[in-house]
């Protein structure tokens, strides 16, 4: 059975793509088949996986015309169990004819369903709450929220929650939040520390044991085109991203 997660919040910059990638590194490098879908026109975990976008064949926007089928775009990467369906910026024009399109909001769901042979899917979301983030929340099982610990970290999440709740009695009963991780927390600061337990107050037995601390080697990693426990495992920031992952293993009851 395939385990499909959405990396999910309306925010952009709180490490969503940085999650997505790292996560799977590491689910991957467990031994588990796991394919991360760019589902955001900006293509950062495609290119933060070294995957060159000029050079692309068929990418998501095909799977989401129905041109082509998912398991036609997947492309291995250097890591063993590690693959990815890329994206590029086109992916914004066919959110506009997704717009119009029949079964708009289900076609990335009938395109996972469609897909066998992986352990685990994880969906990239793009920084809005937009046709292309509801049709992750529709196809995924769980949504991994990261929170970036800093003043303003929960603002808008109560329109992410409703959503999901409308999403849960419409289209997706089984949508659950599978947990909340924080993100670039600097030890040094008390915000970080207030912030967090904030959040903890807020989502209560949802969030990570394990956050996610800031560290310069997770923003250098994506330049070079590799996840940090390829670019640096001994870095803070590897050792924070493979603790969450066997949070998330454990979470999912794998
Ligand atoms: N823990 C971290 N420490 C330092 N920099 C980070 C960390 N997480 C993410 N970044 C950097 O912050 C920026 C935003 O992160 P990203 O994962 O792209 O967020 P999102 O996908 O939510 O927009 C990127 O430049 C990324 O490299
Ligand atoms: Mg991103």
């Amino acid at each position: 059975m395939t385990t499909v997660i959405s990396v999910t919040n309306q925010k952009g910059g709180v490490g969503k793509t940085t999650s997505a990638v790292n996560i799977a590194y590491y689910l991957a490098k467990k031994g588990h088949r796991t394919l991360l879908i760019d589902f955001d026109p900006q293509g950062n975990a495609t290119s933060g996986l070294g995957i060159n976008k000029q050079e692309l064949g068929a990418t998501m926007s095909d799977v989401i015309l129905e041109t082509t089928t998912l398991a036609d775009v997947i492309l291995p990467t250097s890591h063993k169990n590690l693959f990815v369906a890329p994206t590029t910026s086109y992916l914004a024009n066919t959110e506009v004819e997704l717009a119009q399109a029949n079964r708009r909001f289900s076609r990335l769901k009938n395109a996972v369903d469609n897909t066998a042979g992986y352990d685990f899917i994880i969906i990239d979301s793009p920084p809005s709450l937009s046709l292309l983030t509801v049709n992750g929340l529709i196809a995924a099982r769980y949504v991994l929220l990261p929170v970036q610990a800093e003043f303003y970290a929960l603002e808008g999440l109560g329109q992410l929650l409703e959503t999901m709740k409308l999403i849960r009695k419409n289209m997706n009963p089984t949508l659950d939040l599978l947990g909340v991780l924080t993100t670039m927390v600097d030890g040094r600061t008390t915000l970080s520390g207030q912030v967090q337990e904030e959040i903890a107050r807020h989502f209560p037995g949802k969030v990570f044991k394990n956050s996610i601390p800031r560290n310069i080697r997770l923003a250098e990693a994506p330049s070079h085109g590799l996840p940090i426990g390829a670019y640096d495992r001994f870095s803070k920031g590897a050792r924070a991203y493979k603790k969450v992952t066997n949070e998330l293993l454990e979470r999912t009851g794998q």
